[in-house]
């Protein structure tokens, strides 16, 4: 049981981190947006809500199974503590780009591309350590 539950962690954190991954990506597009293209912008608009109403959905089973493996196979370590504090921050990540959307959505964004490409580049780094802590449990 308990490798069935880790399997579909796994899975469902890889699904959450595409979109994860995407999303920004497709602000960095909404930003670069010439004044007057409202059919592209129409067209990002409408993929971003479609990924965002798809990965938060992913992102709550990847939490719960995450949840079932420690609550549920007895884990412990400080390990543990440290990664849920950084998946708690990926939350709130996520959450940040729902409240993004609405702002692009409202024509009230005045973030530029080049801020959107470096806030892409944060859920890469928090994987890395949230993968690194997981394997090799260092504490
Ligand atoms: C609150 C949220 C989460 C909790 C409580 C949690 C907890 C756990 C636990 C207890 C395990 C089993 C560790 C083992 O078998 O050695 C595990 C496995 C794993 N978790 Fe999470 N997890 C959470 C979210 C995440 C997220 C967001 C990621 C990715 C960034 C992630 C990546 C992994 C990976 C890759 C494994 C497999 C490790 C292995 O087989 O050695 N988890 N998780």
């Amino acid at each position: 049981m308990l490798l069935v539950v880790k399997s579909l962690h796994i899975s469902f954190v890889v699904a959450w981190f595409a979109g994860l991954f995407y999303l920004p990506r497709i602000f960095v597009n909404l930003a670069m947006v010439p004044e007057g293209s409202t059919a592209e912008e129409q067209r990002l608009l409408l993929m971003a809500r479609k990924l965002y109403r798809f990965m938060t959905p992913l992102g709550i089973l990847a939490v719960a199974l995450g949840l079932w493996l420690w609550f549920g196979f007895d884990f412990v370590g400080a390990w543990l503590h440290a990664k849920t504090l950084l998946v708690l921050f990926l939350v709130v990540y996520h959450l940040y780009c729902g409240q993004l959307l609405r702002k692009f959505e409202s024509q009230q964004n005045a973030r530029n591309h080049v801020w959107f490409r470096f806030f892409n580049e944060i859920p890469v780094l928090v994987l890395f350590t949230v993968v690194f802590l997981v394997v090799l449990k260092p504490f």
